[in-house]
């Protein structure tokens, strides 16, 4: 047989393996909830601490998580393409985990200047303070050859881009990275492994929130590291461990629940956007949208050649002042006002310049920026809401 879809995988990932004696198993993979594990004998001790040394996956203490927690990592290796996980407490954790294990103090980190605002937090507060410099870049192979110096050690970036959803061209970026011997690290939070794969494109680690679409309901934060080169492993797993990271079984078992049904979420939040954009694209206030499936989006010949599909998720300029882009905010029923996305939910943002002033990709300096997550309500009622909301805000 040849080998199923990740839709149909993601179905049968991760269950409980059948008890010897009764030859009956779980299908939903219980949540192990436990500190610490007893063993029957300083000789089993001893054979897990040693198969634990070896890189196996025996279990000897809570932290590094249970049989929930290993049935999670299998399915973050199959979304991403990766030999081997890491789960984290929330998506931030992830990038701090990515970043944290290849920089050391004197080392430099290339930064997509369109990634994920906090992590300029992560530089300002932890890595400078490390002795270890960043440089924001224009994500092109050009700009980050411009910037590299000696102790250039990691690229890191995030495709589609925060806010504006900028695609970048990653087979490009990581060939280049693998030429001047740099770790490469993704933040794949917005393809979830599902839509888009930056390990299969070539880089070194993905990071992902699984706060976003693999749960899905907006019930708990969690992040995941992956990558594909073995030889990564050792300083990811001692970065891990030093650091503490731990997730709660609860919040494990959750995502396992959440990513059963993500494929079909997300392909249905990625029809819902279309329909929103092509909605949006009739009103003469709105300048440009940013949604990488939406055919005028500047990335969506890139779009068409890495993604598999896409999310709820799109931003758009308006040519208005910033008044009646705050007003239409406030007139929305059906779009909660909050961060975050990739939930059941739909949810409005308007975007403070201040956040895509750093962003090359960001030409509307002067407009408004709202983003949308379009969620898996009716997508004619979200329409209504949003034509609504305009009307009265006029
Ligand atoms: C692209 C991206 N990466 C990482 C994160 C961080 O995830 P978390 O909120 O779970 O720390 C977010 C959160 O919005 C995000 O949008």
């Amino acid at each position: 047989m040849s080998k199923p879809h990740l839709q149909t995988v993601l179905q049968h990932i991760g269950q409980a393996n059948f008890d010897e004696k009764t030859g009956a198993a779980p299908v939903a993979m219980p949540a192990m909830r436990t500190s610490t594990v007893r063993f029957k004998s300083l000789a089993h001790l001893e054979q897990a601490t040693q198969n634990l040394q070896q890189g196996g996956r025996s279990v000897v203490y809570g932290r590094s998580g249970m049989d929930t927690h290993r049935a999670l990592e299998d399915v973050f290796c199959e979304l991403e393409n990766g030999v081997k996980s890491y789960l984290v407490p929330s998506g931030m954790a992830s990038i701090s985990l990515g970043i944290l294990s290849f920089a050391q103090s004197g080392d430099h980190v290339l930064v997509s200047d369109s990634a994920y605002a906090p992590v300029r937090a992560l530089d300002a507060w932890f890595l400078k303070r490390m002795g270890i410099e960043v440089t924001y870049c224009e994500p092109t192979v050009a700009a980050f050859k411009a910037a590299l110096q000696p102790n250039t050690k990691v690229l890191y970036l995030e495709s589609p881009g925060s806010l504006l959803m900028q695609m970048l061209d990653v087979p490009a970026l990581a060939a280049f990275a693998r030429e001047h011997g740099l770790i490469s690290i993704a933040d794949n939070t917005w393809g979830s492994g599902l839509q888009y794969q930056p390990l299969t494109l070539g880089m070194d680690v993905s990071v992902i929130a699984a706060t976003k679409y693999i749960s899905g309901h907006s019930d708990f934060l969690m992040g995941a590291v992956v990558t594909n080169r073995e030889d990564l492993i050792p300083a990811i797993h001692e970065c891990h461990y030093a650091l503490g990271y731990s997730v709660s079984a609860d919040d494990v078992w959750l995502a396992l629940r959440g990513v059963r049904t993500m494929p079909i979420r997300m392909r249905e939040s990625g029809l819902n956007a279309l329909k929103v954009c092509e909605a949006l694209n009739a009103w003469p206030e709105v300048e440009r949208i940013f949604h990488p499936a939406w055919p005028k989006d500047p990335g969506h010949q890139l779009w068409l050649r890495d993604a598999n599909g896409s999310n709820g998720i799109l931003s758009f300029s308006l040519n208005t002042d910033r008044a009646r882009a705050v007003r239409f905010v406030d007139q929305l029923n059906l779009f909660g006002i909050g961060f975050s996305w990739g939930g059941f939910e739909s949810l409005v943002q308007l975007v403070e310049a201040g956040s895509l002033s750093h962003h090359s990709y960001w030409q509307d300096q002067q407009m408004p920026l709202i983003r949308l997550h379009v969620g898996l309500e009716q997508v004619d009622d979200l329409i209504t809401d949003l034509e609504q909301a305009w009307a009265q805000s006029a």
